[in-house]
């Protein structure tokens, strides 16, 4: 990512961080939404999840001029999501859900060079999270 990407994507989550319980739940309406069978893998209750998800975006946004830095916290996490049956295609609908409720949020804003720099950092970190995944030790049932 160019700096200038960076530095739109980190403007653009402290306007979403703003209301992040808020940002959460449009986003897992629409990925509900977009797969319905993605569902049953959450708990029933998202309050808790909502802010995790919203804490760990807010870090590697932090972290996106030197991913190096947070890299063993990603790993872990592929790990654990491996664990939790996530497939390569559940990144691309994620990524979707994603760009979809940032549009939602941001209105306007949300222009097209805003969706390619999100596209790229949700792209990166995906991409992180697949490699890692792979090679991760099998999880138990
Ligand atoms: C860059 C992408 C993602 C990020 C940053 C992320 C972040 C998180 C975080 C922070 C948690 C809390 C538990 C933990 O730390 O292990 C979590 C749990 C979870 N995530 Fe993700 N996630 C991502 C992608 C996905 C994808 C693609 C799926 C597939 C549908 C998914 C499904 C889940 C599930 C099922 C849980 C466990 C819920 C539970 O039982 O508590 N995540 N995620």
């Amino acid at each position: 990512m160019t700096p200038r990407q960076i530095a739109l994507v980190r403007q653009q989550f402290g306007l979403v961080a703003r209301q992040a319980d808020t940002f959460a739940a449009g986003f897992y309406d629409t990925l509900f939404t977009l797969d319905g069978t993605l569902r049953p893998m959450f708990p029933a209750d998202l309050t808790a999840q909502r802010g995790k998800l919203v804490k760990v975006l807010a870090q590697v946004i932090l972290s996106l001029h030197d991913l190096g830095a947070v890299i063993d916290e990603v790993r872990a996490l592929a790990a654990r999501h491996a664990g939790y049956g996530v497939t390569v295609t559940d990144y691309d609908t994620v990524g979707i859900a994603l760009l979809t409720a940032l549009g939602d949020h941001l209105g306007d804003r949300f222009d097209d060079e805003s969706r390619a720099a999100w596209a790229l950092c949700y792209g990166t970190l995906a991409e992180v999270m697949i490699d890692a995944g792979r090679s991760a030790p099998p999880v138990a049932a």
